[in-house]
């Protein structure tokens, strides 16, 4: 266990510094003074020392920076590869400097996707015809992208119109139990959790339809009549260069690849607001909707109102280009830890994404702070800003491409933070090994909307136990840190599905008014993610608790035990399970060991340092070199995305896709599939025992 820090409150207001902050940096500065000049009594911070600057971030905390950076980077709509978002790499780059960070920035050219025109045109069965635009209310200026689906093909269709609720195979089957056939018309659905946006367009495809029309809704009237943006490609990444980055001058697929065009819906599509999808679904014949459908629209189609869905766009090569600040370790500048957020929005991007890069702006400014005073990390840190994250996460795929040795040799945790603030309440995930130090920095924090409690308080007390989700989605820059790169990541927000999320009103003036007033929810994330930085980074020994790997995986073994049937073996992940456990706990012990002999000079530092690599490497064991089938992209065995959206498994990703694809074989065949799928996760489990207990067989 790590040494207790006494709760700090991580909030103050926009008074100046206090006399006492005064004092402390005083005091720092001499105690960096001090040892700058006595290298041999002091060689390193001590911990007290790392737990002395841990104490001065929180209390350097500010809602008024961090308002001033959110204001800033929303003035104009930002769009990665438009005009605009060369202004925020500007503001980010400059900021890091001003602070004198060392500062670089990463290009790529990558295929982004903009509107060029596009029309609704609804035609009812009485003969009128009703033009749809695009339009949001009072959305007046031009440099607000009109609604769009990007990397939707350019069309023209026009058909009858189905409604099909959500999209997902069981809507479709409820549509065809009824008799109607989608095949040829143009499906209305409605976002729902369970589908992607691309997930939508990729079935309605599948079941014949020729062009989708999606729309968002309304829960608690706060939309305001937007509409929602997003992209429908397939896949993480630049879709010219799978798997490898999109450098100048590198290699690029070609359009008509196959490898590409896959990766692209074949049927226009194209969103619609709520009011417009109101009026199309009130104009419907054919059977009723099934009543657990529920919602306004009363049957199910097709027609007789027919739909002109015309929508032309242009894909093109643009620059994109990454922001780092690099705070060099003083002791182990090799080992990394990685604080990233993406800065490129659809519009102003008040919420997503830059409530996070407010967050991890005003982080620059109290770790540069922490320098002034005399603080160096033990690991290197590194601020990244990603841009086109909206478009597929692009800017932080290819980067880790690129970069993919070092990381795997180096990366000790990838932190990441989108819409940092929607609303209320505390949101985490993490893979499990740090799900511990994430609780220890949240009873660190105040929380922001109950005077006195800290977010670990009110996080308990809300949710009854603390409730970690796990990283198998591919929504945000985690997804090729940890599914393809194998590192340790986290990911916290505050407050979910906020109703203006990819509208024109996702603007300062939305985020004061609606979902952090005072700023004191960006504080508060700002305040745990730069926490659990300086941990990773300070910590001697890494903060990793292998034993909640094991409780979690043993719980997703009990879980499939319930799913499949007998003649199914667990064995395999009953032992590998067991392997990890006992590596762990060997582990700890070894932990306790170490951290009573620390100060005894370079041969424990480098037991440490041995024992840090094991703990760093272990969860690259999950990933396999022949990646998920299909997909091979996604290395990582336990965590990804399974391909069947209705899977029950939300982990396991190969074995989730074995149990899908076995539903259409014999079952010998099938039971084969799954069963090489769970060998092969029982491997990967093996490896991250063996690689964290160390030893050669
Ligand atoms: C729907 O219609 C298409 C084209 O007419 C046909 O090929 C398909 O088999 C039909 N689907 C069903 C489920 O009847
Ligand atoms: C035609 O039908 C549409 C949809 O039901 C309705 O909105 C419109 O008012 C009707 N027009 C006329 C002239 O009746
Ligand atoms: C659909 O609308 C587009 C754009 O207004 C138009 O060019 C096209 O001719 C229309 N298609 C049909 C079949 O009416
Ligand atoms: C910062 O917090 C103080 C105290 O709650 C508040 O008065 C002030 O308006 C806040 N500043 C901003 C920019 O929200």
């Amino acid at each position: 266990m790590s040494q207790p820090l006494t709760t700090i409150k991580s909030f103050t207001s926009t008074k100046p510094p206090q006399l006492c902050t005064y004092l402390c940096l005083i005091i720092l500065c001499i105690i960096g003074f001090y040892s700058l000049h006595h290298p041999h009594q002091n060689p390193t911070p001590k911990p007290q020392t790392a737990l002395h600057f841990h104490s001065l971030f929180l209390s350097s905390a500010s809602n008024s920076t961090i308002s001033s950076y959110l204001r800033a980077l929303t003035l104009h709509p930002h769009l990665a590869g438009t005009k605009p978002s060369l202004d925020t790499i500007l503001y980010v780059q400059t900021h890091f400097q001003n602070l004198n960070l060392n500062t670089h920035k990463v290009s790529y050219k990558t295929l982004l996707s903009y509107p060029r025109h596009s029309s609704v045109t609804t035609h009812f069965s009485n003969g009128t015809t009703l033009d749809m635009p695009l339009n949001e209310p009072g959305v007046a200026s031009l440099d607000v992208v009109q609604p769009y689906h990007a990397y939707s093909p350019s069309g023209s269709v026009k058909a009858k119109v189905v409604y099909v609720n959500f999209g997902t195979e069981e809507d479709y089957r409820k549509v065809s139990s009824m008799g109607v056939n989608v095949s040829g018309c143009v499906v209305v659905v409605k976002k729902g959790e369970f589908l992607s946006r691309g997930g939508v367009v990729k079935v309605a495809e599948a079941k014949g339809a020729i062009g989708v029309l999606l729309y968002a809704e309304e829960d608690d009237g706060l939309r305001g009549g937007g509409i929602e943006r997003g992209t429908v490609m397939r896949g993480v990444g630049d879709p010219l260069s799978p798997g490898w980055a999109g450098v100048e001058g590198g290699e690029r697929l070609d359009l008509e690849d196959n490898e590409v065009l896959k990766r692209f819906p074949k049927i226009p599509s194209l969103p619609l607001s709520l009011e417009n999808a109101d009026v199309i679904l009130g104009s419907l014949g054919g059977p009723m909707v099934p009543p657990e459908w529920r919602g306004k629209a009363q049957r199910v189609g097709p027609g007789p109102s027919m739909v002109n869905l015309t929508y032309q766009g242009e894909n093109k090569m643009v620059s994109i280009q990454n922001v780092f600040a690099v705070i060099k370790g003083l002791e182990e500048p090799d080992r990394y830890v990685l604080l990233g957020n993406h800065r490129d929005a659809w519009t102003y991007g008040a919420v997503d994404p830059n409530s996070g890069t407010a967050a991890l702006l005003d982080i620059a400014r109290r770790y540069a702070l922490l320098m002034r005073g005399g603080w160096n990390p033990r690991r290197t840190i590194i601020l990244c800003s990603w841009d086109a994250e909206e478009f597929g996460m692009i800017g932080s795929t290819e980067w880790v491409e690129q970069n993919l040795v070092n990381l795997g040799a180096k990366a000790v945790a990838y932190l990441n933070v989108d819409c940092a603030v929607q609303g209320p309440g505390f949101f985490a995930g993490a893979t499990p090994q740090l799900d511990n130090l994430l609780v220890e920095v949240t009873k660190k924090v105040e929380d922001p909307d109950s005077q006195g409690a800290t977010v670990y308080e009110k996080w308990e007390t809300t949710d009854r136990l603390i409730n970690i989700q796990r990283l198998s989605g591919v929504d945000s820059d985690f997804a090729p840190f940890l599914q393809h790169a194998g590192v340790p990541s986290v990911d916290i927000y505050y407050g979910r599905d906020f109703p203006v999320y990819h509208t024109a009103f996702d603007s300062y003036d939305w985020m004061t008014k609606h979902a952090d007033p005072f700023f004191r929810r960006h504080v508060t994330v700002a305040g745990v993610w730069g926490l659990l930085g300086l941990r990773l980074a300070d910590d001697s020994i890494l903060p990793f608790k292998y034993l909640s790997y094991a409780d979690q995986l043993q719980g997703y073994k009990d879980f499939l035990s319930n799913l499949l049937d007998e003649s199914i073996s667990l064995n395999p992940l009953t032992t590998s399970i067991q392997e990890l456990v006992s590596a762990a706990i060997k582990v700890e012990n070894e932990a306790k060991r170490l951290r009573k002999q620390e100060t005894k000079g370079d041969f424990v530092a480098l037991k440490i340092r041995a024992l840090n690599d094991r703990l760093m490497l272990a969860e690259r064991g999950f990933l396999d070199a022949d990646g998920l089938q299909g997909r091979q992209w996604f290395k990582h065995l336990v965590y990804g995305p399974p391909r069947d959206y209705e899977s029950k498994l939300s982990f396991f990703p190969g074995i989730a896709d074995a149990i899908f694809q076995s539903i259409g074989m014999g079952r010998r065949d099938g039971q084969a599939e799954v069963q090489h799928e769970i060998w092969r996760v029982a491997r990967a489990i093996q490896r991250a025992a063996s690689a964290l207990q160390g030893e050669l067989t």
